[in-house]
C-alpha cells in the first residue's frame, strides 16, 4: 500500500507537539487527528527514498483524517510514481471512510480514488507513459496525497487542450455518465432523461453527456431551487425541485402522460420511486447510487405494466470484468473534453489540509458538479 510505506515513525501531530509546543500538557492538546482544523505538520527526514510528501491518512473508520509526512518507496517494474495535482472527492472516499463501502481497506489508508497529475519516474516494464506525462490515474485508493504510485494499467494520457484541473473531474463523474446513459440505458437521440441530485458531479455529467453528446432532452430533478437553476444553466431542459413536492407529478406536468424514456438516478429511496413511476413505456430506469440513504425495493409489478427495465450501474466493476468498455468510457470522456463538446463543472477546490471540510461540503449538501482537491 503506497501510503503505508514509510511512514513517518511520528504522527506528524505529535512531532509539533515534542518540537514546538514542549509545554502543552499532556492531557488535553488542543491539535491531533482529532481536532483536523490545526493540521500537523513535520519536515523531518526519515529513511526511504527521494523526498517525503504529504499525504491523507484515515487512521481510523468514521474519524477526521490526518495529514501526515510520508517516505517514498520505490517504484515496482510495472508502476509509476505520479506526482498528483487534483484529487476528486467521491462518496466512496467518504463511505470507505466510514468502513461503509463495498471495498474494503486495510488501516491506516490513504482515501482518493481519482486524480490528475504528472508522471514522475516509471517502472522498468513501463513503456506506456515517460516521465513529465500528464496523466488521470484511478488507482484504487491513494490519490490524496502529493504523491501517488500506482499500476501503468490505471493511468490514462491527458489530451493537450484538457487542463489538469478538468481532467480530474472527468474519470468517476463522466465514466458513470457516459455507462449508465448509452451502455446500460441506450438512450436515443430525442428521448427525454429525467435525472436525479441533478446538480451534482455526476447528475451535471448525465446531463452535458445526454444533451452535448447524445442529443437527448434532460429534465432535471435536485433539491433546491439554486441547483435547478444551475442544472439549467448547464443544459436541463427543463427541472424539478423535489424537497417541494411530488416528483411524479411535477414530471407529469412536463411531459404529460407519455412520461419520460430513461432515469438516471442517483438518490434511492422516495425520489427513485417515483421517478419509476414517471417513466414511460419501455422506459429504462438505470440505479446508481443512494445518496439519500435509502435503498428502496421496486415493485415489480410496474416493470410489467409498462414493460420497463430497472438496471444497475457499478462503474468500477467493469475495470475487473470489462476491461475494455471501462476504458473505452475514460478515453471518450477526454476526447469529448478535448474536442470542447463536454465541459466539467468543478465547484469547489479545497487543499489537502482542508479534506475534512470537503467532506463535510459533500455529506452536508452543499456541493455543486465536482469538488476536488489541489495537492500544489
Ligand atoms: N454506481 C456507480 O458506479 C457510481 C459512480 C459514481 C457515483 N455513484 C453514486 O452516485 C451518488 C452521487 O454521486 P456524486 O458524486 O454525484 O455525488 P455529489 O456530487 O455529492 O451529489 C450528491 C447529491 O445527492 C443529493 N442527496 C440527496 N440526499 C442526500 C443526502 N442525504 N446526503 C447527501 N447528498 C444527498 C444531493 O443533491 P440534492 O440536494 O439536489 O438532492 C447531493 O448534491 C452517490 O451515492 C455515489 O456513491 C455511483
Amino acid at each position: 500500500m503506497a501510503a503505508a510505506w514509510g511512514r513517518c515513525v511520528s504522527r506528524a501531530w505529535l512531532c509539533r507537539r515534542d518540537l514546538s509546543h514542549p509545554q502543552t500538557p499532556k492531557g488535553g492538546p488542543s491539535f491531533g487527528p482529532n481536532n483536523p482544523t490545526l493540521v500537523p505538520l513535520c519536515r523531518t527526514a526519515w529513511q526511504g527514498c527521494g523526498r517525503n510528501y504529504r499525504a491523507a491518512l484515515c487512521t481510523e473508520l468514521k474519524r477526521p483524517l490526518v495529514i501526515e509526512e510520508v517516505s517514498p518507496r520505490p517504484v515496482k517494474p510495472h508502476e509509476v510514481r505520479v506526482n498528483v495535482h487534483f484529487c476528486g472527492i467521491n462518496f466512496a472516499d467518504i463511505l470507505a471512510c466510514r468502513g461503509q463501502y463495498q471495498e474494503r481497506h486495510q488501516l491506516p489508508f490513504t482515501p482518493g480514488i481519482e486524480f490528475s497529475g504528472m508522471v514522475l519516474e516509471t517502472g522498468t516494464d513501463v513503456s506506456m507513459v515517460k516521465e513529465g506525462d500528464r496523466v488521470i490515474g484511478l488507482p484504487g485508493f491513494g490519490g490524496m496525497a502529493e504523491e501517488c504510485i500506482t499500476d501503468h494499467k490505471n493511468l490514462w494520457q491527458i489530451p493537450e487542450k484538457v487542463s489538469l484541473r478538468e481532467a480530474a473531474a472527468l474519470p468517476v463523474s463522466y465514466g458513470t455518465a457516459i455507462f449508465a446513459l448509452e451502455h446500460r440505458a441506450c438512450t436515443q437521440p430525442g428521448e427525454t432523461v429525467l435525472v436525479t441530485a441533478a446538480a451534482g458531479a455526476t447528475g451535471l455529467a448525465v446531463i452535458d453527456v445526454a444533451t452535448n453528446i447524445l442529443q437527448a432532452k434532460v429534465i432535471a430533478a435536485a433539491g433546491s431551487d439554486e441547483k435547478c437553476q444551475l442544472a439549467m444553466q448547464r443544459g436541463a431542459q427543463s427541472s424539478v425541485n423535489y424537497s417541494r413536492g411530488s416528483l411524479k407529478e411535477a414530471v407529469g406536468k412536463l411531459v404529460g402522460t407519455g412520461g419520460v424514456n430513461v432515469v438516471i438516478d442517483m438518490v434511492g429511496g422516495d425520489v427513485f420511486l417515483e421517478a419509476l413511476r414517471s417513466l414511460a413505456y419501455e422506459g429504462r430506469i438505470v440505479v446508481v447510487g443512494f445518496a439519500g440513504g435509502t435503498i428502496a425495493s421496486v415493485p415489480a409489478n410496474l416493470l410489467l405494466l409498462k414493460n420497463i427495465a430497472a438496471m444497475g450501474l457499478y462503474w468500477g466493476r467493469y475495470r475487473h470484468q470489462n476491461f475494455p468498455i471501462f476504458s473505452r468510457s475514460l478515453s471518450s470522456a477526454l476526447q469529448y473534453c478535448q474536442e470542447g463538446r463536454i465541459q466539467p463543472h468543478i465547484g469547489e477546490v479545497f487543499k489537502l489540509e482542508e479534506v475534512n471540510d470537503a467532506f463535510l461540503h459533500v455529506t452536508q449538501r452543499k456541493s455543486t458538479g465536482k469538488v476536488l482537491l489541489s495537492l500544489k
